[in-house]
């Protein structure tokens, strides 16, 4: 079983989707792990990171995307293939081979409506939020890390993330506005937990965009690392910097460093994966990632 975990944080902009494109390419690039990247925003800034627009469009108009997933949950029809919407080894870095992705659609956009309305209408809040990791069941055993880049609020989408995750990681900016969700996120995610009957675990907050010479991020650092009600800051601060920004560029990268930088952020992200991989290893026991 693969360690699935979601990558949540109720604001939009706090490095969600880069934490989850660098986390996964880490994982597979210097720990060697199998990666399975699930994109569920429907702004799809995950899929266009790893395929381009161009692949994107071709998915999309084949119906190989998330949004014919839902779709079908919403029409009662049969039209998703998971050994179509797929994408095997899209890391575009070199040497880094094992990452795969379910891409995302705009699509999703529409539907998100109405799987809330389906939600409502069946009168069980666990309605609907199986569909993902139902579709997923089959193929979840390739893997040895599952990342689900969720979008920034609690809908339908989310809960079909967190139906399938064994964890969670909050990335914030480390300022005042940014945090403000730490504790909603917590709230919500406990609560949804209580009605699936097992936990989901908070494997920490991942701290994005530092810059150490900001008084307010030095200063809200600490404040979280004191927090009590916060299971874990992890190592590896992400600094904000040109390069990780530019990391998100479709393209041909010759190495990780070339990526996402080389000047201290190839460490950064390299001690954060290496620090969910023990987080992993600690706090899920269901799931068995090594080390
Ligand atoms: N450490 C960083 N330094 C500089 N820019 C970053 C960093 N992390 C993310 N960004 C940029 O900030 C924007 C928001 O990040 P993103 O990962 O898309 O956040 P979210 O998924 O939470 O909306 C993107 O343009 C991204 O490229
Ligand atoms: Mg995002």
């Amino acid at each position: 079983m693969p360690a699935v975990i979601a990558t949540l944080n109720l604001k939009g902009g706090v490095g969600k989707t880069t934490v989850t494109a660098g986390l996964g390419e880490f994982l597979a690039g210097e720990f060697g792990r199998r990666v399975l990247l699930v994109d569920l925003d429907s702004q799809m800034n995950l899929t266009a990171m790893m395929i381009g627009p161009d692949r994107w469009v071709d998915l999309n108009t084949r119906g190989a995307t998330l949004a014919a997933l839902f779709a079908d949950a919403v029409d009662g029809t049969r039209t998703f293939r998971l050994a179509e919407a797929l994408q095997r080894d899209v890391s575009t870095v070199d040497g880094v081979a094992g990452v795969d992705l379910v891409p995302s659609s705009l699509d999703l956009i529409e539907l998100t409506e109405e799987l809330s309305a389906l939600r409502v209408r069946r009168d069980d809040t666990l309605a609907a939020v199986g569909i993902l990791g139902d579709a997923l069941a089959p193929v979840l055993g390739d893997y040895d890390v599952v990342l689900l880049d969720c979008p920034p609020s609690m809908g339908p989408l989310t809960l079909n993330g967190l139906a399938m995750a064994h964890g969670y990681l909050v990335p914030t900016i480390p300022d005042v506005l940014s945090t403000y969700g730490i504790g909603q996120v917590q709230t919500q995610i406990a609560r949804f937990a209580a009605e699936l009957g097992r936990p989901i675990v908070e494997l920490g907050v991942v701290v994005s965009k530092y810059r150490a010479n900001a008084t307010v991020h030095r200063e809200t650092v600490l404040r979280l690392r004191r927090d009590p009600t916060i299971a874990h800051v992890l190592p590896g601060y992400l600094g904000e910097s040109n390069a990780i920004a530019a990391a998100a560029r479709f393209d041909h990268w010759p190495s990780l460093r070339a990526r996402y930088g080389a000047r201290g952020q190839f460490d950064q992200f390299r001690e954060l994966a290496r620090t969910v991989l023990v987080e992993a290893e600690h706090k899920l026991p269901e799931a068995t990632p090594r080390p």
